[in-house]
């Protein structure tokens, strides 16, 4: 495991999301009431930038075409077979941090 730092945890506010490069990878980060989740961050339909969707809850909706996905789980949410990487994230001396496998 290696941890990674992503970005300020002031930069994510409740409720929003950002799009981060960081050890050669483009990770998503959403804040969800105060809960940092991270996600890969290109949509496996054709490469967009979740990290810059559209948040509802804990849906976000990739902005390129749509394709909705569960934040808390990483699940598509129509398609059960399609399930994006989900990383642990911690705080770490005011950064959002990800666990990377
Ligand atoms: S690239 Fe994300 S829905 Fe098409």
């Amino acid at each position: 495991m290696a941890a990674v730092p992503l970005i300020d945890v002031a930069s994510v506010p409740p409720g929003s999301g950002a799009e981060v490069v960081a050890d050669g990878r483009i990770f998503a980060v959403f804040n969800i009431d105060g809960v940092f989740h991270v996600l890969d961050g290109i949509c496996p339909h054709a490469g967009g930038p979740l990290g810059k969707g559209i948040l509802r809850g804990n849906i976000v909706t990739c902005p390129w075409h749509g394709w909705q996905f569960n934040i808390s789980t990483g699940q598509h949410c129509l398609n059960q077979r399609l399930s994006q990487n989900r990383y642990e994230a911690r705080i770490e001396d005011g950064k959002v941090v990800a666990e990377i496998g």
